[in-house]
């Protein structure tokens, strides 16, 4: 019996460097996902690779800003799948501006689609969930929310807060059968680590081996979305090369 046998799973970010690691990897452990992203393109080329690979998987375009794109995405999966057994909320943007510099629109940006979307696919797939006393949220934190980053502070904010929230969360929950975690993959080489450094930066920064694969965190993800975590309720599974 493979791990994820039988669940269904509906992911945010699919479409990015990350979101397609994990969507292939948790396809592999047997779940039928539904990859969701604000780039359709994106997620269909994510939904590809899984079928491809022998896996089940829907694309769903979802802005993670929306309440209601979150019950249009949980529906489509629940019609094509069965009940939610699984969010996993990967969404988010790393604009690099130092906090000075920094225009209160773009604040918002991040605080809303790096946190809020937190909120807003927890609250929605955690009331699909408490009724049949079983499934698991699994969000991407970051280390950065811990230790900070320059030209990072909304960034750094808004993943700081869903471990918090995360926490919190997990006290509410309690004995319901339903559980909640985040995970901090460490710096990655995706297209978001890339933004804003040099070529040369980023030859120096891969060469210095502190960065990792898109694919390396990916059996925590499934880890975190099976029933092998089930002692784990409010945690931040992290990994930092920088401590
Ligand atoms: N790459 C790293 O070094 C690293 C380290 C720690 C944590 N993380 C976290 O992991 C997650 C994935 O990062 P990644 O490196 O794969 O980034 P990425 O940029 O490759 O992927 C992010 C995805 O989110 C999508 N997205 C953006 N705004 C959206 C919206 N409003 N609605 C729906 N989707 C939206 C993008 O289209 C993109 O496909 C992020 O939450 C990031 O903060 C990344």
């Amino acid at each position: 019996m493979k791990l994820l046998e039988g669940k269904t799973v509906a992911m945010t970010g699919g479409g990015g460097g990350l979101g397609r690691c994990y969507g292939l990897a948790m396809a592999r452990a047997g779940a039928a996902i539904a990859v969701s992203d604000i780039n359709l393109g994106a997620a269909q080329a994510t939904r590809d690779a899984i079928i491809q690979a022998g896996g089940r998987a829907i694309a769903v375009k979802t802005d993670v800003t929306r309440a209601q794109s979150f019950e249009e995405l949980f529906d489509r999966a629940e019609a094509e799948f069965g009940p939610l057994d699984v969010l996993v909320n990967i969404a988010g943007i790393f604009p690099r501006v130092a906090l000075v510099e920094m225009p209160e629109e773009q604040w918002d940006a991040v605080i809303a689609i790096n946190l809020k979307s937190v909120f807003l696919g927890a609250r929605a797939a955690i009331r699909r969930m408490l009724p049949r006393k079983r499934g698991v949220v699994v969000s991407a934190a970051s280390g950065t929310g811990i230790r900070g980053q320059p030209k990072g502070s909304a960034y750094s904010a808004s993943k700081a807060a869903i471990i918090g929230f995360t926490r919190a969360v997990s006290l509410e929950l309690k004995d319901t059968g339903v559980r909640i975690n985040c995970f901090g993959p460490g710096a990655t080489d995706t297209p978001m680590w890339r933004i804003g450094k040099s070529e040369e930066d980023i030859r120096r920064l891969l060469g210095a081996g502190y960065v990792y694969q898109p694919d390396d965190f990916s059996n925590i993800v499934v880890f975190l979305a099976s029933d092998l975590s089930a002692p784990l309720n409010g945690e931040f599974i992290s990994r930092d090369l920088h401590r």
